[in-house]
């Protein structure tokens, strides 16, 4: 039985989690981020600290358990805000240390990963998983629970960072990705023809920043006296098939020339309509079984730390995570990554 914590960017989340059954998944968003167009780190670490023991009672009540039914705790260590993962991971140790537990630290990026195994159990390795949020876009060849590979990363923007910061350019409020997805429901995505990135080069990286320009000037150039309420669903439409498309062809370039027959999608940016219409759409064209996990799994939860967490202390003795001294780390993965992009 474990207990999760969850605390690297705006999201203060705690999880129950026996085995492989999630018990509980509380997640307390920090919607007030929003007035000022992004999360501002310092207001993020704050409010951790404000709400991290209620989230934490509440996962234990939900799981209708108590701290002394938990074998170990697990804690988000890398890769987030430094302020807000020094929250998660000292409440982790103090729980820790109280009651004797030993503690399993995780890589956030690991937890989006693994989190399509949550729903389905019996998935099958290897897989192809895109991770795609705010913070991330990254495609790994996922072959065990201990071994997977990036593939490839942006070289710059975020796939949903390029949601949120076109978005903002024709005055949606943050987050933009939900927005530009409920617009594009009525618009036509062949309305702008705007450029998808990279979408030949030989590899798995993604490139957004060129689209955020592109539109930029667009949009500068043709409406100096703004931007007419009449084309921002054609625009939505246009922007989001942008993204999206790239997005799933290298996804599934990559199913193909690893013949790995599943892939598997998670983060924030999973929640996009488009995005999971044309990756069922293309996995079955192509014959690879697609799998999207429900969206309080893709976006950032507990639920998928304790999950790998659980894989973790199966596969080593519990003695092995006796160590208090592990320090939170705002870039661990962005490390590989940055390797691979140096590659
Ligand atoms: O995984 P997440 O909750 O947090 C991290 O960034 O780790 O992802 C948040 C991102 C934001 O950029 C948001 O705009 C994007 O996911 N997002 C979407 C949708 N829902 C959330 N982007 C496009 N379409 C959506 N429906
Ligand atoms: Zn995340």
């Amino acid at each position: 039985m474990i207990l999760a914590i969850e605390s690297s960017c705006d999201e203060t989340a705690a999880a129950v989690i026996d085995e492989t059954r999630i018990l509980s998944n509380v997640v307390s968003s920090q919607y007030f981020h929003r007035k000022f167009g992004g999360v501002v780190p310092e207001l993020a670490s704050r409010a951790h600290l404000q709400y991290i023991s209620e989230v934490t009672s509440k996962a234990l009540e939900e799981a209708g358990l108590t701290i002394q039914n938990m074998s170990a705790i697990a804690v988000t260590a890398a890769p987030g805000l430094i302020g807000s993962l020094i929250v998660g991971t000292n409440f982790a140790k103090g729980l820790s240390l109280r009651y004797g537990l030993p503690i399993i630290p995780v890589d956030h990026i690991e937890g989006h990963i693994y989190s399509s195994f949550i729903q389905d159990t019996g998935l099958e390795f290897p897989i192809i998983s895109l991770v795609v949020s705010g913070g991330h876009t990254a495609i790994f060849h996922v072959k065990s629970y201990e071994e997977y590979d990036l593939l490839g990363t942006t070289v710059d923007d975020a796939a949903g960072e390029a949601f949120d910061k076109i978005a903002s350019l024709f005055g949606l409020p943050y987050p933009g990705g939900p927005e530009v997805d409920k617009l594009a429901a009525r618009g036509n995505p062949k309305a702008f023809n705007f450029p998808r990135s990279m979408i030949t080069s030989k590899d798995y990286n993604f490139s957004f920043s060129g689209l955020k320009t592109s539109v930029r000037y667009y949009l500068q150039n043709n409406f100096q006296n703004g931007i007419p309420e009449s084309i921002i669903p054609d625009l939505c439409a246009s922007i989001q098939a942008a993204i999206v498309e790239v997005l799933v062809y290298k996804t599934i370039c990559a199913a193909k020339a690893m013949k790995v027959k599943t892939v598997a999608v998670s983060g924030g940016v999973s929640a996009n309509s488009e995005l999971r219409f044309k990756f069922a759409g293309e996995a079955e064209r192509c014959n690879i079984k697609f799998v999207s996990s429900d969206l309080s799994y893709c976006t950032d939860n507990a639920a998928m730390i304790g999950f790998i967490a659980s894989r973790k202390l199966n596969s080593k003795n519990a003695e092995y995570f006796n160590n208090l001294m592990f320090i939170a780390n705002p870039s661990s993965l962005k490390k590989k990554m940055k390797e691979k992009k140096n590659n």
